[in-house]
């Protein structure tokens, strides 16, 4: 019994076989569309899903050692993301489950990028911090509700680190080569504004001063210094929001939790106040079907499922308008 995941709703277009009691993995591939300008064109972005998703079906399938015939279940991102993007899944979901006469669940890719590390840690009831392209959230339950305790009130932090990238010409995604550049730096820490305000944090100052570094400073420096403030924002939220709910362990989701700064930052931070800390391995952390067929089981278990008709698309559905599918 096998749960087939499908992402779309950005840059990568994933398809993943898990199974569904053990929840176990048997394959995770994914096609990420890249432009050497940084931009992400909608249209070009559509283009290139509609291009790979065959591959990307039949790779899965193979991988897995499956035939579509094993398939009891199409998990699909419905929410939110570009709508471009989205509609490629969608479509490729209703095919599929009219195809092999299997039911449909659609689900909300900011809620699958924290299931995978739940799934994966074991924890039961953890504060999730969710660090991603477009969002940047501390989320955690409360009374049947994912509650955003904390979040950016302009831009995501990848998306702030793929611009600051792109300042430096450095292309998409800008995450991994910034943290090379951090990695070759050891000199003093450039001052950039740190704004946390209340639980909330922003990066838009910090963007619009690295403007005007760049001419002054080298982009090793520029790209220690952007790290060092922007990951001190989320680990201090983070620990207000353990400190706060008393819950007794942190998960990291989302692309930027792949860096390993953070993940020291964050561990450090846990490890000092006494609480488990949880970090899934990279293939969990950017855009992938995984986390969309687990999620995508639950939702399954819950009997969730959607029509065809009904299949659509959500673009812009909030990570707290999602009720809590843990009761
Ligand atoms: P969202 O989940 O909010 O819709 P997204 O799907 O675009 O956004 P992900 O795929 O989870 O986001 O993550 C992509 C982001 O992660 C990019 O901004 C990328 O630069 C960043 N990223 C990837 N690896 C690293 C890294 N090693 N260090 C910092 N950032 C990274
Ligand atoms: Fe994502």
């Amino acid at each position: 019994m096998y749960c087939l995941g499908i992402e779309s709703t950005a840059h990568t277009f994933g398809i993943s076989i898990v199974e569904r009691y053990s929840r176990k993995v048997f394959s995770n591939v994914r096609d990420m569309f890249r432009s050497e300008s940084g931009g992400l064109i909608p249209v070009e972005l559509s283009e290139h899903h509609v291009a790979v998703w065959e591959s990307v079906l039949h790779s899965a399938i193979e991988r897995a050692g499956i035939s579509l015939s094993d398939i009891s279940l199409i998990a699909y991102s419905r929410s939110p993301g570009l709508g471009h993007a989205l509609r490629i899944g969608s479509i490729v979901a209703r095919c599929l489950s009219l195809r092999l006469g299997v039911p449909l669940v659609g689900v909300n890719h900011c809620i699958a990028h924290l299931e995978v590390g739940r799934v994966h840690s074991g924890f039961a009831d953890p504060v999730l911090l969710y660090a991603s392209g477009a969002n940047t959230q501390i989320i955690a339950l409360e009374e049947g509700l994912y509650r955003v305790f904390g979040e950016t009130i302009d831009l995501g932090v990848g998306n702030f680190l793929d611009s600051v990238a792109r300042f430096l010409g450095l292309g998409f995604p800008g995450g991994p080569a910034l943290e090379r550049l951090a990695a070759e730096y050891s000199g003093p820490l450039l001052p950039l504004p740190y704004s946390v305000k209340g639980m909330d944090v922003s990066f838009s100052g910090m963007q619009t001063a690295v403007r005007s570094l760049l001419s002054s400073h080298s982009p090793q420096a520029i790209a220690f210094s952007v790290q060092e403030h922007a990951f001190a924002l989320l680990v201090e939220v983070s620990e207000r929001a353990l400190a706060h709910t008393g819950k007794q362990s942190l998960v990291l989701g989302g692309g930027v939790a792949c860096n390993q700064r953070l993940s020291s930052m964050c561990q450090r931070m846990c490890s000092v106040r006494g609480v488990s800390c949880f970090i899934p391995d990279k293939e969990f952390l950017v855009d992938n079907g995984a986390m969309i067929a687990l999620l995508g089981i639950r939702h399954a278990e819950k009997n969730l499922f959607i029509p065809v008709s009904q299949a659509g698309i959500d673009p812009y559905e909030r990570t707290d308008e999602v009720s809590s599918l843990h009761q």
